[in-house]
């Protein structure tokens, strides 16, 4: 039935929250909160996204992430897909809203 299988995705996508991913695969470097107050993110010069959500779109955003930013991130596009790509940034400049 159409309905389980929805069912089965949605419940697959909530094991592994966009939090969680983030935690995984940008926090190392961008920080928790998004300061990039890490030891990675301070050698790397990451930039805090209070700074950085303020003069870019989540469009331009999307596309560093997808593609990566020469020479230290590398692009995401592949493993995230176009989906999870959106709701990552969308949760990363979120972050800047918080303290
Ligand atoms: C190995 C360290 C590293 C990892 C891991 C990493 N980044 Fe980055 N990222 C950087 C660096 C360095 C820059 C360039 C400097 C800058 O703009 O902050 C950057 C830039 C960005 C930018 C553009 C501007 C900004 O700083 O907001 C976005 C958006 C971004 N990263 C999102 C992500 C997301 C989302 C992930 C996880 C899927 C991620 N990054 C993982 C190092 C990293």
């Amino acid at each position: 039935m159409t309905l389980g299988i929805f069912g089965l995705a949605r419940g697959e996508m909530q094991t592994k929250s966009v939090a969680d991913v983030y935690g995984d695969k940008c926090a190392v470097c961008h920080g928790a909160d998004g300061a990039g107050k890490t030891a990675k993110g301070r050698k790397l010069k990451v930039k805090d996204v209070r700074e950085t959500s303020a003069k870019m779109t989540a469009a331009q955003m999307a596309e560093v992430v997808t593609k990566g930013k020469a020479p230290d991130m590398d692009a995401f596009g592949k493993e995230l897909g176009p989906e999870m790509t959106t709701e990552i940034v969308a949760y990363y400049r979120s972050l800047a809203a918080k303290k």
